[in-house]
């Protein structure tokens, strides 16, 4: 794809999303494609302003080809709420890999690599204002750093297209801390999207 999107329609827009979730549900570019129920291709809107994105689709995932329904989803999804974002307006959700890894774990580089050029895609197409590097792996993916998502959540980065990135932490680790006090995760993840809302205010 070359830069000749820039002033397609939205009904182009998302014909050339619907034929490139296509082109990965036949994709047999890694490994991970051999355990695959569904592709894990996007959810939300092609036209939103935020990005998200996460690290791989779980079993929940795999089962239903969408991603973040399962109880990490389920948690972003609160936090989103709280904070008046609209999963189905303000924000579209993809992962590092559309296929899920075997026991859930972690990518690795090569299919990362292999699926890169399809999350290429859809950042181009969708072309949003603002991503989330949705925990660790999301970050290593867009960032050239060895800091933690601990020490790099929450701050500002620009993309070579000007893009506006902010590593959050993962709401599976939000899950196995529950507290709510100050400068606990949770708290941070609410700094942080309240952030992300001023950010986002600027831009409207
Ligand atoms: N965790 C992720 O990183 N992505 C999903 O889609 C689900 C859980």
């Amino acid at each position: 794809m070359n830069d000749s999107n820039k002033n397609i329609t939205h009904d182009e827009k998302i014909k050339i999303l619907t034929e490139l979730k296509k082109v990965c549900s036949q994709c047999s570019k890694c490994e991970l494609s051999k355990g695959r129920t569904n592709i894990v291709f996007s959810d939300g809107n092609p036209d939103a302003k935020i990005m998200l994105i996460g690290e791989a689709p779980g079993h929940n995932e795999d089962v239903r080809g969408v991603p973040f329904v399962g109880r990490a989803g389920q948690l972003l999804d609160t936090f989103l709420q709280e904070h008046n974002i609209s999963r189905k307006d303000d924000i579209y959700i993809c992962n590092t890999v559309k296929c899920r890894p075997p026991e859930n774990r972690v990518p690795k580089p090569d299919e990362k690599k292999a699926c890169r050029k399809y999350l290429d895609a859809q950042i181009k197409l969708v072309k949003p204002e603002i991503i989330l590097l949705c925990g660790s792996t999301a970050v290593q993916s867009f960032l050239d750093t060895k800091l933690t998502i601990s020490k790099i959540r929450g701050q500002w980065f620009e993309n070579e297209n000007g893009i506006k990135m902010m590593p959050i932490f993962h709401p599976s680790y939000l899950l196995r801390n529950h507290s709510l006090e100050e400068n606990s995760p949770r708290w941070l993840m609410h700094k942080d999207l309240e952030n992300i809302k001023s950010e986002l205010r600027k831009l409207c």
